[in-house]
C-alpha cells in the first residue's frame, strides 16, 4: 500500500479558497482530481485521471489504478485513530443502550464478515442483496462485501416482497443478508417472512445470512438460510483486502423511473470515494472530534454516501439510528442529538415539515447548543420549513446547506459549504468545485446569462457518477445522455440568480402545458400553499378538450370544518393573484395525505392517473410510505 498519511485531504476554508479552486476545476480537472485522489491509499496509482466520451456514452476515471475502499475508510484510521468511535448506534427504544464500535472494532467485524462471506462461496464479482434493518451489521455486510470485491445491492428493508424480488433478480444476486425482524417505532417487522415471500421467485439466490435482531420466531429453510453469529463463530477478524480496479463496480443501488421498471444504477470504487470524501468534508466542514448524524436509511443514496463511505473514508464519527422521528414522541430526533451531542444533523425537507406542525416547546426543551451545521436533502425546502429549521432546530446559528443531488450523482453536487460559501434560503446556490451545471432552453440552447431558468443539466463528468444501469447501459444512455447530447441530463428544472446560485425548481417533467402556456407544478403548489389553510398540496394535470391539459390539485389543510366551496374559491383565487388567471386549478380535491415515496417525493404519476380516472393502472403501492393513503383519495374523488 502506498500511503501518505502527512497528505490528508485539505478543506476549502474561504470563500475566495472556493472560488481558487473552482476556477482550477474547470480549468484543469485532471490535476485538481488528482491531487484530491492522492491522499488516499493505492495498491497502483493510475495512468490517467479521466477518460470519457458522453457519446457512447463512457467515463472511467483513475484508470488503472488499483484500491481498496475498505483500507480507505477502516485501515488506514488504525494508525492514527483506532480507538475513535468510527459508529454510534442510538436503537429504536431509547430505553434500550446505544452502543459505540470504534474504527478498530469496525474493522475487526468487517473483516471476520468477509471471512464468512468467502466461506459461504462468495467472490469477486458476485451480487450480494442486502436486506436489514438500520443496525450496525448492515454496515459491515457492506463493507464487508467491498472488502472481498463483491458488489453490494442494498434494498430498503420498508419494501415488500415484491420489489425486493424485482431487485434480486434484475441483478442476479447470489446471496441474501437479511435479519429476523426489524423494530420500527412500535412495529416489528417481519423481514425473514417477507424474504421467504421474495425468495420463492428468486431461483438463483444460493444462500441467506440472518442477523438474529428481534429474536422472534422464523421459518426456516434447511441448506439455504444461515445464522450469521453461528457463521462467524471462531472465524477469523483477519482478512485481506482483494485488490480491485478503480473502475470495478462498488455497489449497485435501486432507483425508480418514470416507466415502472427500477434502474439499478451502477457506481464504481475509486471515484466514488473521492467524490463522496471531498464533498462530505467540504459541504458539511466536519472537523476531527464533530459528531455527525444523518437520518437517511443506508439503503438509500444518502445513506450509503454521507452515512458510511464519505464519513468513515474521512474517519469521522458517523451515527447510524434505527428508529423513527415520530418514536416515542416528536421529539425523538432532538434528543438524540442532545444525547449525542450531535453537531452535525442532515434530514429531508419532508421530516422537517411534518415536525414542524408540533409545538416547537418539542425542540426548545433539549439544550442543542451541540449542533453547529444543519443540512437538507431530497426535494426543493420551502421558505416556512427553512425558516423553522434555522431559527428553532438551529438557534439562529447554524449554516444550512442545501443540498442537491441523486442517486445518480453518488455525491452533493450543489450546494452551500457550510459558513464557508453564501446560503440562500430555497437555493442549494453554487455547484461544488469539480461540478459544472447550466441551464438550458428545451431545445437543449444553453442559457449564457446570469439570471435564468431553464432545464438543469451538467456539463462535464465528476467521479461520484453513476457509469451505467445494471444491464441496460441503452436506458442508461437514453435516460440521462440523450435528451440534450453531451450533457447529463438529471431531470430537474432550476433557476439562477444574478450571483450564480441554483434554486432547483422540481422536475421538469411536472412541466404541464395549459393552453400552450408551460406551467411548472412548483410554482402554483407554492401559490397555493400561501393560503393559512393549506398544510401540503401536489398539482397534476389531466386531458381536457379545449385546453389540452387541466389542473387538478389534490390539498392538505389544516381546518377541515372549514367550509370547502370557499376554500376552493379563496385557493384559485391566490394562484390567480400570485401565478396567473391561466394557472388556477380546475379542480381541487381536499385530501388527508398525498402517496409519498419513502424518500418524501410525492408520487405524481399515481395522482396522474387517479385525476385521469385510470385507477385499474395505478399499479403496485407498497413501495410507498403510506400506501392506504391511495384508495383514500380514490373514495373520495369527486
Ligand atoms: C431528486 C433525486 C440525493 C439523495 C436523496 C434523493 C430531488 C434532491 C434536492 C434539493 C431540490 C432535490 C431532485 C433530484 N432533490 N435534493 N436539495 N433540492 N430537489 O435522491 O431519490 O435519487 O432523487 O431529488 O428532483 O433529481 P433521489
Amino acid at each position: 500500500m502506498e500511503t501518505d498519511q502527512k497528505n490528508e485531504l485539505k478543506m476549502i476554508s474561504s470563500y475566495e479558497d472556493y472560488h481558487t479552486k473552482y476556477e482550477q476545476s474547470v480549468k484543469d480537472p485532471e490535476s485538481f482530481w488528482s491531487e484530491i485522489a492522492n491522499t488516499f491509499v493505492w495498491h497502483q496509482k493510475w495512468d490517467k485521471v479521466l477518460a470519457y466520451d458522453w457519446e457512447i456514452p463512457t467515463t472511467k476515471w483513475f484508470t488503472n489504478a488499483k484500491l481498496n475502499i475498505t483500507e480507505n475508510c477502516l485501515d488506514r484510521h488504525l494508525e492514527f485513530r483506532a480507538d475513535q468511535t468510527a459508529i454510534i448506534w442510538e436503537p429504536n427504544d431509547p430505553s434500550q443502550p446505544s452502543k459505540k464500535y470504534t474504527y478498530r472494532e469496525l474493522h475487526a467485524k468487517v473483516c471476520q464478515f468477509a471471512n464468512v462471506l468467502k466461506n459461504k462461496g462468495i467472490q469477486k464479482g458476485d451480487r450480494v442483496c442486502i436486506y436489514m434493518p438500520m443496525v450496525v451489521e448492515l454496515t459491515v455486510a457492506m463493507l464487508a462485501c467491498a472488502r472481498i470485491g463483491a458488489v453490494h445491492s442494498i434494498v430498503f428493508a420498508g419494501f415488500s416482497s415484491e420489489a425486493l424480488a424485482t431487485r434480486i433478480n434484475d441483478s442476479s444476486c447470489k446471496m441474501l443478508i437479511t435479519a429476523d425482524g426489524a423494530y420500527r417505532g412500535t412495529k416489528n417487522i417481519p423481514l425473514k417472512n417477507i424474504v421467504d415471500e421474495a425468495l420463492k421467485r428468486c431461483p438463483i439466490i444460493e444462500s441467506t445470512i440472518i442477523l438474529k435482531n428481534t429474536a422472534q420466531d422464523i421459518h426456516w429453510v434447511p441448506g439455504r438460510d444461515s445464522w450469521w453469529h453461528l457463521e462467524s463463530m471462531d472465524v477469523s477478524n483477519y482478512c485481506e483486502a482483494e485488490i480491485m480496479d478503480a473502475e470495478d463496480p462498488l455497489f449497485i443501488l435501486y432507483t425508480s423511473g418514470s416507466t415502472g421498471k427500477p434502474k439499478g444504477m451502477v457506481h464504481t470504487i475509486a471515484g466514488y470515494m473521492v467524490y463522496t470524501s471531498f464533498s462530505f468534508l467540504n459541504v458539511f466542514q466536519y472537523q476531527q472530534g464533530d459528531i455527525y448524524w444523518c437520518t437517511a436509511d443506508i439503503g438509500w443514496i444518502t445513506g450509503h454516501s454521507y452515512i458510511v463511505y464519505g464519513p468513515l473514508a474521512v474517519g469521522a464519527t458517523s451515527v447510524i439510528f434505527e428508529g423513527i422521528p415520530n418514536y416515542p414522541g416528536y421529539d425523538r430526533f432532538w434528543q438524540v442529538c442532545e444525547k449525542h451531542q450531535v453537531s452535525h444533523f442532515y434530514t429531508a425537507p419532508t421530516a422537517i415539515r411534518a415536525l414542524k406542525k408540533h409545538p416547537s416547546s418539542l425542540v426548545e426543551k433539549y439544550d442543542l447548543s451541540c449542533l453547529k451545521v444543519l443540512g437538507t436533502v431530497g426535494e426543493p425546502i420551502n421558505v416556512e420549513a427553512w425558516q423553522w429549521y434555522n431559527d428553532i432546530v438551529g438557534n439562529n446559528n447554524c449554516p444550512i446547506v442545501d443540498t442537491w443531488w441523486q442517486t445518480e450523482t453518488g455525491g452533493i453536487m450543489i450546494s452551500s459549504l457550510a459558513g464557508v460559501t453564501p446560503q440562500k434560503s430555497t437555493f442549494a446556490t453554487l455547484p461544488l468545485p469539480g461540478i459544472q451545471p447550466t441551464l438550458l432552453t428545451p431545445k437543449g440552447t444553453e442559457l449564457s446569462e446570469k439570471e435564468a431558468e431553464g432545464i438543469l443539466a451538467i456539463k462535464f463528468p465528476w467521479p461520484g457518477m453513476a457509469r451505467t444501469i445494471y444491464g441496460d447501459h441503452n436506458r442508461y444512455k437514453k435516460v440521462y445522455f440523450s435528451a440534450y447530447p453531451g450533457y447529463y441530463f438529471p431531470g430537474d428544472g432550476a433557476l439562477r440568480d444574478i450571483d450564480g446560485n441554483y434554486r432547483i425548481t422540481g422536475r421538469v417533467d411536472d412541466v404541464i402545458i395549459v393552453s400552450g402556456h408551460n406551467l411548472g407544478t412548483a410554482p402554483i403548489e407554492n401559490a397555493i400553499n400561501q393560503h393559512p389553510l393549506v398544510v401540503e398540496s401536489a398539482l397534476v394535470s389531466y386531458p381536457h378538450e379545449i385546453k389540452g391539459n387541466a389542473l387538478y390539485a389534490y390539498v392538505i389543510t389544516y381546518d377541515k370544518d372549514e367550509k370547502e366551496e370557499n376554500l376552493h374559491k379563496e385557493i384559485k383565487e391566490i394562484v390567480s393573484r400570485l401565478v396567473g388567471p391561466i394557472a388556477k386549478p380546475d379542480k381541487i380535491q381536499i385530501v388527508t395525505g398525498l402517496p409519498k415515496t419513502r424518500s418524501g417525493k410525492i408520487m405524481r404519476r399515481i395522482l396522474r392517473k387517479i385525476a385521469n380516472n385510470d385507477i385499474a393502472s395505478i399499479g403496485d403501492t407498497s413501495t410507498l410510505l403510506n400506501p392506504d393513503v391511495v384508495n383514500d383519495i380514490i373514495k373520495n374523488k369527486k
